[in-house]
């Protein structure tokens, strides 16, 4: 970073901004295997909290890599450098007041760490939608299991590539388990209980 670089502070706080919508900002970080149900369970709340007038927003996957994470693709690397710039823009968003739900696989331990800690303490909740491959392989909404199994789709997670299962999660959600209207119901709970809605 250039050293003529100086950081400003806004005129108007965080604290102000949550004043103001009357709720505390947060991020949900939804975190689990392709196919687990992220995508499906962070618009699900998103739902929910919308019809609680609280301001919220989701960050997905597939999404995210259209337009501001173009180009980048699926090595350790790469998916690295996916996360660290969607904590850099959730941290972004926590401080404008929103709640922000991301919906990325984030595979590895230390990246989803290194976004907890760029926040406040209580504002990143880990949130592990927990289905087993055999569950998210059976579902393969998008064929893409089939596709890693054919090699078609190199370093595809569960498959070629890693998955570091969250060791103390917030929030554990197990998606084979639990209906969506449960699932979202323990998540709106958690934040009711943390006095963030
Ligand atoms: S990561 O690991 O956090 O950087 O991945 P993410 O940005 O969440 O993108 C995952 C979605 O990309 C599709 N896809 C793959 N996933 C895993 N491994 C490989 N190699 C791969 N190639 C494409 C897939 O649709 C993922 O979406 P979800 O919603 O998780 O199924």
């Amino acid at each position: 970073m250039s050293s003529n670089i100086v950081w400003h502070e806004t005129t108007i706080s965080k604290s102000e901004r949550q004043e103001k919508k009357g709720h505390k900002s947060c991020i949900l970080w939804f975190t689990g295997l392709s196919g687990s149900g992220k995508s499906t369970l962070a618009n699900a709340v998103e739902a929910a909290l919308i019809q609680r007038n609280v301001h919220s927003y989701v960050l997905d996957g597939d999404n995210v890599r259209h337009g501001l994470n173009k180009g980048l693709g699926f090595t350790e690397e790469d998916r690295k450098e996916n996360i660290r710039r969607i904590g850099e823009v959730s941290k972004l968003f926590v401080d404008a007041g929103v709640i922000t739900l991301t919906a990325f696989i984030s595979p590895f331990r230390e990246d989803r760490d290194q976004v907890r800690a760029l926040v406040e303490k209580g504002e990143f909740i880990e949130i592990f939608v927990n289905a087993s491959l055999e569950t998210c392989e059976s579902r393969d909404p998008k064929g893409l299991y089939e596709k890693a199994r054919a090699g078609i789709i190199p370093n595809f997670t569960g498959i070629s590539s890693p998955y570091e299962q969250p060791e103390n999660p917030e929030l554990t959600i197990e998606t084979d388990k639990l209906s969506i209207e449960e699932s979202v119901a323990k998540v709106i709970q958690y934040l009711e209980t943390k006095e963030i809605i």
